[in-house]
């Protein structure tokens, strides 16, 4: 049986945060009972193409899944117990927003043996997260990190961003030093870009909102990582620390470009050399699945040059970069023979680190990885 991560997009919020422009919705409530029984359909219509794999991972991402009734979540789950192979399932995450959450939630997740929590928590400073238009403040996030704790869950997961409008550097610490002390096992540190169609777009474009500068962004993220390293996290990922033994595994499907499928609205799928997204409007999501018609809109083939330049480009994301031997294993081709000479440009500028057995990113290197990337595309 081949191994495979399942994505599932609830495409739902409360409200839309200044920065963001995911796939979600905070007015479209009511569509709710339908998203969830076209979700359903979608699963089901996977039951025969996927005979020959087993899930491994499962990720309920957003939007809030949290904000939808756990009920709905336990149906989803049902649907993929009942239709895929889950012998071997190993992690099932879910992202929650502290203002989404109560015992009966946290309750039903713990049932339906969901093991892993992603928090939404941007900062622990009140006046930053009214200012990036979250829905929750301080005390919120305390007090859904303690409810997940009293029902015993072991994986939490805390999404934190840096480069905020107006976040100094003592609001960052002030905000690691928090989590470090709550003992939380993974952290997903992001830097703020500033994404065309939101708020913060229109408002950085106009002089409305400061950005901290280059050099005090990075100076937030070397920092906040090196501390972090000295409290015992491991920095796996350009944005992602975890304790020893709690990196997310379906996260790392993606960086080593293993097989998944993303189901819901606008969701992307990486399986049988194809590449492929769903429709990102309700209306021909929907359409789509009364038909019973699998939602996709696009897709594309990759070609080997394509899937050597990902594999490429996400393996050197992890910071222990690539092994030369699982590429030779995969591609059946030295790494060295097709890529020596790009190799030897960023290594004499110090942004690549070659061995006899793997090559990574420096330091500067992880800061500077656009340069690297776009020599390495086809
Ligand atoms: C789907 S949300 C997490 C769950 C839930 N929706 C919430 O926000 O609480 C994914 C994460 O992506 C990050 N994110 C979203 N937009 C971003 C942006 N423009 N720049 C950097 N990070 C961003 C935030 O840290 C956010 O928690
Ligand atoms: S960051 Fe999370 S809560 Fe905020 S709009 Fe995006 S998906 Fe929704």
């Amino acid at each position: 049986m081949k191994e495979l991560a399942l994505y599932i997009h609830i495409p739902f919020c409360i409200s839309k945060c200044y920065y963001c422009d995911f796939n979600s919705f905070s007015n479209k409530k009511l569509l709710i009972p339908d998203y969830i029984y076209y979700l359903i359909n979608e699963i089901k219509l996977y039951k025969d193409k996927l005979e020959d794999y087993t899930i491994k991972t499962i990720f309920f991402g957003g939007g809030t899944p949290s904000s939808i009734e756990a009920i709905y979540i336990g149906k989803v789950l049902e649907t993929i117990h009942e239709n895929l192979n889950v012998d071997n399932l190993e992690e099932i995450s879910i992202e929650v927003n502290p203002k989404t959450i109560d015992g009966e939630k946290v309750k039903i997740y713990k049932e339906m043996g969901i093991n892993r929590i992603s928090i939404g928590c941007q900062s622990l400073r009140d006046d930053i997260l009214t200012k990036i238009g979250r829905v929750h403040n301080s005390k919120d996030f305390y007090e859904t990190y303690n409810l997940l704790r009293k029902y015993d869950f072991s994986n939490i997961n805390v999404d934190l961003m840096f480069g905020l409008p107006g976040q100094t550097r003592d609001d960052l610490f002030f905000t690691l030093e928090e989590v470090v002390n709550l003992g939380v096992e993974h952290i997903s540190f992001y830097s703020l870009i500033i994404e065309e169609g939101t708020k913060y777009y229109d408002w950085y474009k106009d002089g409305e909102i400061i950005l901290p500068d280059e050099e005090e962004e990075r100076n937030m993220y070397h920092d906040g990582v090196k501390y972090l390293k000295s409290k015992c996290y491991e920095h796996y990922e350009i944005s992602n620390l975890a304790k020893k033994g709690y990196a997310c595994k379906h996260n790392l499907f993606y960086w080593t470009l293993k097989p998944y499928i993303g189901v819901g609205l606008g969701s992307h799928s990486n399986i049988w050399g194809k590449r492929y997204w769903n429709h990102e409007s309700f209306r021909e999501y929907f359409e789509s699945l009364s038909t019973n018609k699998l939602p996709i809109s696009g897709e594309e083939t990759i070609d080997r040059e394509m899937e050597i330049a990902e594999y490429l480009i996400l393996g050197l994301r992890l910071v222990q970069g690539i092994d030369k031997k699982d590429f030779l294993n995969r591609f059946k081709v030295s790494i060295d023979g097709i890529y020596g000479e790009v190799f030897d440009k960023h290594k004499e500028n110090g942004l690549i680190y070659i061995d006899d057995k793997s090559i990574r990113l420096t330091e500067k290197g992880l800061d500077l990885c656009n340069l690297v990337f776009v020599d390495l595309l086809p």
